[in-house]
């Protein structure tokens, strides 16, 4: 991020916490609880945001090398993603062209073949169909025409998209409205080094899920014992991007920073920036860390969702961690790091508490919140929850959501 803005979103900041104020939308607006349990609002959202559109799955680093692969499982079609040969970023439909049975089964790993349980057909990473026993039996099949089922997949500026549907198109430039260039400049595809993923499955809508990210509001009352002593709560410097949004808030480390002269102010020395990407990613990272918060609907069932947290960090900051500690690092194979090897004392940065705090705050805090929104939706009584004017990303997100599905706005209430 160029200079001028960081300091721009720095000052703002400074501004609210001195004012005491908070970012301020100048409007607040109803919304029905019925967007978290109503069943056809579900089926025409998964439809919309999750089978057809494009899906970000992870970090460049979670496939560092060629012949690493992921299998995903979150939208409805299973995808095999590989990096093959030639280290291009690929994406199949994880079934086979004989009968449909699976073909990969392990979450990720490292293997050039694929071969089916059933009848032993073997797929390259690249996707050829290169094997199939007994062919004399099974008949004259042309192999060139039997690959898997190839899915569009793009890499850019260290992000892996997929589109779930053969004939779907990733246009990125459109739908980050805007933010590309900004993304890009944070090089998230730099040496970074997957350190694994917590999975939160809950009984809360997606969307409940993605509201616990939506304001500082909650900080210091919350979150006071965890994340309030290291954030300044009630204070928020907030932009729009089409359907997404930035969401920097401020660690009290933008206390000290302060006294500095302005050119060695650094953005990510003072806040943790987030950006929403619609619809359903919360993207957090800070010095040596990256936190791709992805939050799914369980399809069939509005009260319910499966939230995955993949951690990243520095190769540079592991290699500290571990310096720190007198070991080696623990990377596998897969270039993944195994933190049960991992020691605490790290000078640099704890880095599996730092996984562990945040992703206990997520379960343990946040979505304990919205567990119990769901409940008070589902009853039937609460017609309608409110969205204050210092929580601008709530109104921001469920309008799109809103829009997308050809929906009425939200209703505004007067101000006094
Ligand atoms: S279903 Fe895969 S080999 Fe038969
Ligand atoms: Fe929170």
């Amino acid at each position: 991020m160029e200079k001028p803005l960081q300091i721009r979103i720095l000052k703002e900041l400074m501004r609210q916490i001195d004012e005491k104020v908070n970012v301020d939308a100048g409007v607040m607006y109803r919304n029905p609880t019925s967007v978290y349990t109503c069943p056809d609002v579900a089926t025409r959202e998964w439809q919309a945001f999750f089978q057809d559109h494009p899906q970000l799955i992870a970090l460049s680093a979670s496939l560092p090398k060629p012949g690493t692969f992921l299998t995903v499982d979150d939208f409805g079609v299973p995808v095999l993603a590989t990096r093959d040969p030639e280290g291009r970023f690929r994406a199949f439909v994880n079934a086979c062209r004989h009968r449909g049975v699976r073909v990969a089964h392990e979450e990720r790993g490292e293997s050039g073949h694929f071969m089916c349980p059933f009848h032993n057909w073997t797929y390259s990473n690249r996707g050829e169909l290169v094997g199939i026993p007994q062919q004399r039996h099974f008949g004259a099949i042309d192999k060139s025409c039997h690959g898997l089922l190839e899915l569009p997949a793009v890499e850019r500026d260290g992000l892996l998209w997929v589109h779930p549907r053969v004939d779907g198109t990733i246009d990125l430039d459109a739908q980050l409205g805007g933010l590309a260039p900004e993304i890009a400049s944070w090089r998230f595809g730099d040496d970074m080094v997957f350190m694994g993923e917590t999975v939160i499955d809950k009984r809360l809508n997606w969307k409940l899920a993605n509201d616990t990210f939506g304001e500082t509001y909650h900080f210091t009352r919350l979150h006071k014992n965890t994340l309030g002593q290291i954030f300044h709560g009630d204070v928020l410097a907030y932009e729009e991007f089409g359907r997404n949004h930035r969401f920097v808030i401020a660690t009290r480390g933008i206390d000290t920073m302060r006294e500095k002269p302005e050119r060695e102010w650094d953005l990510l020395e003072a806040t943790s920036p987030l950006y929403y990407l619609f619809p359903n990613i919360q993207f957090s990272f800070g010095q040596n860390t990256v936190s791709m918060i992805k939050i799914y609907p369980y399809p069939g069932d509005p009260g319910r969702s499966v939230t995955r947290v993949a951690h990243y960090f520095s190769r540079d900051a592991v290699d500290r961690a571990a310096q720190a500690n007198g070991t080696s690092p623990t990377i596998t194979a897969e270039n993944t790091y195994d933190p049960s090897g991992f020691a605490q004392q790290d000078a640099v940065l704890t880095l599996s508490a730092f996984t562990e705090v945040f992703d206990s705050t997520i379960e343990q805090e946040d979505y304990l919140m919205g567990e119990t929104t769901q409940r008070s939706a589902e009853a039937g009584q609460l017609a309608h929850v409110l969205f204050g004017r210092n929580e601008p990303a709530l109104h921001h997100y469920h309008h799109h959501f809103r829009l997308a599905l050809g929906m009425s706005p939200l209703e505004q209430i007067p101000l006094a």
